[in-house]
């Protein structure tokens, strides 16, 4: 250890026993409202003592104490709650409806959307009021969040005339749970919703998850599984349902399910679930009005269908869109939504058929059933063509569905990128997807796409599988929820940077002291790359065992077998050739500009270069280095940096709560172990098949 490093943890340490933090578990999320310290405090003198709320309702009813919980907590201000409008300062909550007709002449300078908000302060007969006001209910929640987030942040609340809409109207959150309790790609203990094959008895923490999720402006949660167990429709769990519709419900979170489609034998005791036969359109019909019955803001179902050995129409010979709009028609009258995943493949591909390729499939079943679906289905889309991987380019069918609802489908699940053990801050990778401009008919990035802006589609948006679990903190690892939160702000505003986000959650996790702030936020915006780099750089995929875990490193478990996540890595070279003149024919399913990016070796980017190419090792790419060599040394960088990463986080020691300090701290520190795992596994593999060896000979020739 050099000298100033020492001397740094020392002071840190003299620091940390003088002034230690109160221990955190990390069980608060981003919503903990620390106290403002007292020389920030002087800038909230001003703010009211009172909070109105205009109207009644359980979603206004919780602003209202949210507003009430935040200011006790952050501004030691406790809040009088009063019904009706009087002659002194106060905070005003309600829809723009309720709350116009007490403020006459209030106008937002845009139109408010259902789920938008207006922060306004006015002055009237010399008193001041700030104003929360909603599109509708929800609205009033999201802007009591946003207001209160501010203060977090220590930003000026006291002149304010903002107005913000959601891009889309879906933003939801997927749950993988299972009736037992575990948690398919979990990673952060057991379920908050199920256990031994009933719904918990106790649902505090689904209504405190709900609550995380409103605060960035989530709308609905799909609860259980996609690989759906057909239970969950039977006629005794409803009433356990219910009773999750309503642990969500004050935070404006509406419940959703994941449903099989052979539900309508599995449980109805149909003998056919065709979906082009009557009796089966009455069953789904009858079943989703039993639902809205006892869950009337039901949000509406999650369908994976034809895929993995699920059950689908192509049983009866059947269509995607037959499959999905009998159960589309039957959620109609009540606005429901059927989310229809597009994650439809053949996994017993032949791996020695040079033609046939996994990434193609969802693009050659959907596109020909487009202008076919009830204008309430949402074709839920991966963001890649193949599955979560590190890096994949933005999937084809994005630009191909001009007359279908779309929604982005993302993980903040950390499957494929490191489980909650590694720190990989997915927000840049979902931004450049989102920017990525699919070019069908002028300027259409993928993010106006699902916003249903392109084509003017009623419905659209974006899909997230979270995966929270009981452990204390959510998702396992504290800086792991940076994902989830920042999920919900680009599904509000994609157009917002990955670096105000990325600040943003620092300083409501971690407070504002400027050093933490750009520490955290530095190591979040990097963590991408370097997980790429030392896992599977140049567009090969995470290079996982991919049978298993998704964890390990195991190139080998990727070839030779039906799954189709093939590197096609030989003695001579490596990648998929995709193209259309000799290969698979994959990147003639974009439009013609987006096709000149990838279809040739000179203009295709070096990091999705054996996405799309099968290249000798010794092919010299953009950067000057030949692919081996970059393989190597992504590796060795990789390795290098996640090291880097623990060196970081130590210079805020006594920066931040002992207890979350080591907790990342020992994450970390593991990490950077897994990076030489990695790096070695990986390297030598390589070495192994090309026989070149590296021109820094880090590794050794005889294996
Ligand atoms: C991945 C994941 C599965 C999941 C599937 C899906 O393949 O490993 O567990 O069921 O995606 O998205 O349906």
């Amino acid at each position: 250890m050099n000298s100033l490093r020492c001397i740094v943890i020392v002071s840190a340490l003299i620091l940390t026993s003088v002034l230690s933090l109160p221990a955190e578990t990390g069980a608060k999320g981003w919503l903990r409202y620390a106290p403002v310290p007292d020389g920030m405090a002087a800038r909230y003198h001003g703010l009211p003592d009172v909070v109105i709320s205009v109207g009644n309702s359980e979603v206004l009813n919780s602003a209202s104490s949210e507003l009430v919980r935040g200011m006790e907590s952050m501004l030691g201000k406790r809040l009088r709650t009063k019904q009706n409008v009087a002659a002194e300062d106060a905070f005003v909550l309600g829809s723009l409806k309720d709350v116009s007709g007490t403020f006459e002449g209030l106008n937002p300078s845009r139109s408010l959307d259902a789920d938008g908000f207006w922060l306004r302060t006015i002055e009237r007969g010399g008193k001041k009021y700030w104003l929360i006001i909603g599109g509708g209910e929800r609205g009033t929640l999201y802007g009591t969040f946003a207001f209160l987030s501010r203060i977090a942040q220590q930003q000026d609340v006291n002149e304010l005339n903002d107005v913000k809409s959601p891009s889309a109207p879906i933003r939801w959150a997927s749950q993988w749970d299972n009736l037992d309790g575990s948690i398919e790609r979990g990673y952060a203990g057991r379920s908050i919703f199920f256990d031994n094959g009933v719904v918990r008895s106790d649902l505090t923490r689904a209504g405190e998850y709900a609550r995380l999720l409103a605060s960035v402006g989530i709308n609905a949660c799909a609860i259980n599984n996609v690989n759906a167990d057909p239970r969950i429709l039977s006629l005794d769990f409803l009433p356990q349902l219910v009773r999750v519709a309503d642990a969500f419900r004050p935070w404006g979170v509406k419940l959703a399910l994941s449903v099989d489609l052979s539900s309508p034998v599995a449980v109805g005791g149909l003998k056919t679930f065709d979906p082009l036969d009557r009796d089966v359109a009455a069953w789904w019909k009858k079943k989703v009005d039993e639902i809205y019955q006892r869950i009337p803001d039901f949000a509406g179902f999650v369908v994976k269908a034809d895929s993995e050995g699920r059950s689908g129409p192509s049983q009866y010979g059947r269509t995607a869109a037959d499959a999905a709009n009998v159960i589309a028609r039957a959620l109609k009258p009540h606005g429901g939504v059927l989310m229809y995943r597009a994650f439809v493949y053949n996994h017993h591909l032949d791996w020695r058929d040079m033609k046939a390729d996994r990434a193609k499939a969802a693009y050659d079943y959907f596109h020909p059933l487009d202008g076919q679906f009830e204008d309430n289905v949402v074709l839920q889309i991966k963001y890649g063509p193949i599955d979560f991987q590190v890096r994949e380019p933005a999937s084809p069918l994005f630009g191909a569905m001009q007359h279908t609802n779309e929604a982005i489908e993302l993980q903040v699940t950390q499957e494929y990128t490191g489980q909650q053990r590694h720190l990989c801050f997915l927000a840049p990778m979902w931004k450049e997807i989102l920017d990525f401009d699919m070019h069908v008919n002028g300027a259409t990035p993928v993010k106006e796409i699902v916003e249903g802006k392109t084509w003017h589609r009623p419905l659209g948006g974006f899909n997230a599988v979270v995966n929270v679990g009981l452990d204390e903190n959510w998702l396992a690892h504290p800086l792991a929820m940076a994902n989830l939160y920042a999920y919900g702000r680009l599904a509000w505003n994609p157009d917002l940077d990955t670096k105000e986000i990325s600040d943003e959650w620092t300083r409501l996790t971690f407070g504002n002291d400027p050093q933490v702030v750009s520490t955290i936020s530095a190591m979040l915006l990097s963590s991408w790359h370097i997980y790429e780099n030392y896992t599977g750089p140049l567009g090969l995929g995470t290079l996982t065992d991919i049978l298993g875990s998704h964890y390990e490193p195991n190139p080998d478990s990727a070839e030779h077998n039906g799954w189709g996540q093939w590197i096609r890595a030989d003695s001579q070279g490596v990648g998929m050739d995709r193209t259309v003149a000799t290969g698979t024919g994959y990147i003639g399913q974009y439009s013609p500009k987006v096709q000149k990016e990838y279809k040739t070796l000179a203009a295709c980017p070096d990091e999705l270069l054996l996405f799309m190419h099968h290249v000798p090792y010794t092919y010299v790419l953009h950067s000057g280095k030949t692919v081996i060599q970059h393989i190597y040394d992504s590796h060795y960088d990789g390795a290098a940096e996640a090291a880097g990463l623990v060196s970081q986080w130590e210079l805020l020691l006594g920066k931040i709560d002992e207890q979350r300090y080591q907790k990342v701290l020992q994450k970390l520190q593991y990490q950077a172990g897994e990076a030489i795992v990695w790096r070695d596994t990986i390297a030598n593999w390589f070495f192994k098949k090309s026989g070149i060896p590296d021109e820094k000979d880090r590794i050794a020739r005889k294996q």
